[in-house]
């Protein structure tokens, strides 16, 4: 399409030069006006994303959903092996460090920032996201998937049905999740730097099905194992992940 052309027969996006340059032309209503919103933000990236969930936590020693707990020693001790590994993937490499705002998740990654001296932490760029919690689930906050059971049958039934829409009374859904990851989804497109981003079980599952273009059926589903660096490595037309199990 040249300039000026086809602006009476059809509405186009163009992006020039790799996103130096971008022409929009009879863009009108929601679906075409987020699609541009979209490809402004996109960029054809080289950095890696690291993604992992944070250390074991107390809650996980019991298999409990919700709460803000701290790491347990098994946990703390992946934080540490977890600092070593970043620390010889990333020698003097600016890197965007991200978590979310839990007690499991900065204890993670404070062990990282704790073995840094001071000429290394200049290279890291370390910010918390709210948007990056762990589904919040409501009135089951502190059971047991068995005291879920027990205690919210009716739940515990409408869930295992349609995990991917079921909403928690008081709490989200995945759905819901997706919606509230979105400005993290531009956030990890447009950074120019690899990333490193310490979060949560079902967090990482949106996060990564959206990287390797997974149907959405499949996303409550996909394993997140503790202990466990997911690299991704970005490409022209698709995504490698790597699982490096580090404990
Ligand atoms: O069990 C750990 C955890 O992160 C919980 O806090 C969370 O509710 C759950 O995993 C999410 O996984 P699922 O959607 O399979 O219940």
């Amino acid at each position: 399409i040249g300039e000026g052309e086809g602006e009476d027969k059809c509405s186009y996006i163009q992006i020039i030069n790799g996103g130096k340059k971008f022409i929009t032309c009879n863009i009108k209503g929601y679906l075409a006006s987020r699609i541009a919103f979209f490809l402004l933000n996109i960029r054809i990236s080289s950095h890696n994303i690291i993604f992992t969930r944070h250390g074991e936590s107390e809650y996980n020693v019991e298999d409990r959903i919700g709460g803000d707990s701290s790491l347990s020693n098994h946990g703390k001790q992946y934080a540490t092996i977890l600092s070593q590994y970043l620390s010889n993937e990333f020698d003097q490499t600016y890197i965007n460090l991200w978590s979310s705002d839990m007690k499991r998740t900065r204890e993670t990654v404070k062990t990282y920032l704790d073995s840094n001296d001071e000429n290394h932490l200049k290279y890291i760029n370390y910010t918390e996201h709210k948007e990056l919690s762990e589904i919040h689930v409501g009135i089951c906050e502190g059971m047991t998937y068995n005291e879920v059971k027990e205690q919210y049958p009716q739940e515990y039934q409408a869930r295992s049905i349609d995990k991917l829409r079921y909403r928690y009374p008081q709490g989200e859904s995945y759905l819901d999740m997706i919606k509230r990851l979105e400005p993290i989804i531009f956030e990890l497109e447009r950074t120019d730097k690899p990333v490193v981003l310490v979060a949560h079980r079902a967090v990482l599952r949106c996060l990564i099905s959206y990287f390797l273009d997974l149907p959405a059926e499949e996303i409550p589903y996909l394993d997140i194992p503790l202990h466990t660096v997911l690299k991704l490595t970005p490409a022209s037309y698709y995504n490698k992940l790597e699982k490096i199990k580090l404990m």
